[in-house]
């Protein structure tokens, strides 16, 4: 709006004005069209183009109204010109303020709209991955034996032929050597030790006693290698646990005790266990540990008859062997072989694992095909 459409522009006596009556329809005029232009300021940016041309301090129309009618008004007008000028001041003052807080608020209400989160849209999956079955039976088994005292300890996976084999009084020339023909790291030509990968966790059982005093209660979960074939009970790498109690007074009994309770904790209270003499360099009694066969209840008959699989019909299965450790350890490791008994064991992890879910194939283990791990969760 020009302040000469407006008429602000120009001092009354040049609009005919002289009598305080005409005032009246020149300030209803600047009012409608003062409505007309707020209803026109719908955002923030045409709004204050508007407010600026009302209120603007140099060249607003009030301003020009103070300007141009009020200041140059003969005195008989200047009364009423100031009281019109003040009533449309104030509305338009009001109205101004009124428009902004309108926009505002609207100009909310769209951003609320328009962030308005909806709900019912589904979600963005993030999958999330679960324990092997391998990982998951290592903590079954770490927690029945947290349960009666024992404590975890784990070591290194290459390790030297003293710990793998000497200090276990399996000596260079010793026949049990055959059965882990071993995985040999290659070292520089004059490296003061051969280094192998360990072919069971027993290394942990000289490392533990090394480092501790009697009493000693420790189960060492971990891998282990050895250089054989894959067929579905064979990999070069697998898992053990191996368990080390010693102490100044450990019985057969208390070994006796302690590995039936691991089994029935894993296995079930309905199994029954037995143990037969066998031979390892580090036991000595050393034996074998069997459970009743868990498929054909111990029967070694199968459900639709004839012998069962598992068992092979004789109702037994080997699960680990085991023994009170042979005092020339004890030499080794710096314990009065007079004064200190116990027990070690050593299990095949892969190995409970398949007996416990029903596994036949050891590969599926390491192949990790998700239709195998999510039967698994
Ligand atoms: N280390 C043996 C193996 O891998 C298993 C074993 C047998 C461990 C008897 C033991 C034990 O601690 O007492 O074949």
């Amino acid at each position: 709006m020009k302040a000469q459409e407006n008429k602000t522009g120009l001092p009354l006596v040049q609009l005919g004005v002289t009598r305080p009556e005409e005032l009246t329809a020149l300030f209803a005029d600047l009012r409608g069209r003062f409505d007309d232009d707020c209803a026109c300021a719908c955002d923030e940016s045409t709004w204050k183009v508007f407010r600026d041309r009302w209120l603007g301090r140099k060249s607003g129309v009030l301003t020009q109204i103070t300007d141009n009618w009020l200041k140059p008004a003969t005195p008989e007008l200047k009364r009423a010109v100031g009281a019109s000028l003040n009533e449309l001041r104030s509305h338009v003052e009001s109205q101004i303020e009124a428009r902004r807080a309108a926009i505002e608020s609207g100009a909310e209400e769209a951003a609320v709209a328009r962030e308005r989160v909806d709900l019912s849209l589904p979600g963005v999956i993030h999958p999330i991955g679960s324990h092997h079955l391998i990982c998951q039976v290592f903590q079954e088994i770490e927690d029945i034996f947290f349960s009666i005292g024992f404590s975890v300890v784990e070591g290194p996976e290459i390790e030297t032929p003293y710990y793998n084999f000497e200090a276990l009084n399996i000596p260079e020339f010793h026949p049990v050597r055959d059965d882990m023909d071993t995985f040999y790291i290659d070292l520089p030509k004059g490296a003061a030790t051969p280094l192998l990968l360990r072919t069971h966790t027993s290394p942990m059982q000289i490392r533990a006693m090394e480092k501790r005093k009697p009493p000693v209660r420790v189960i060492v979960p971990g891998k282990v290698y050895r250089r054989d074939n894959p067929d579905a009970t064979h990999s070069f790498m697998f898992h053990q646990v191996e368990g080390l109690a010693v102490d100044t007074d450990i019985t057969f009994c208390d070994f006796t005790g302690t590995i039936e309770y691991f089994v029935k904790q894993f296995f079930g209270a309905g199994v029954k266990t037995r143990f037969r003499p066998s031979y390892f360099p580090f036991t000595e009694p050393s034996v074998e540990f069997d459970v009743s066969c868990i498929f054909c209840g111990g029967s070694g008959t199968a459900a639709g008859g004839g012998a069962c699989s598992k068992c092979k019909g004789a109702g037994w299965i080997e699960l680990f062997g085991a023994g009170m450790v042979d005092p020339a350890v004890y030499g080794f490791v710096d314990y009065d072989p007079k004064k200190v008994s116990g027990f070690a064991f050593g299990m095949g992890i892969d190995r409970l694992a398949m007996l416990r879910y029903g596994i036949d194939d050891i590969q599926v283990f390491f192949q990790n095909d998700v239709r195998f791990l999510r039967q698994f969760p």
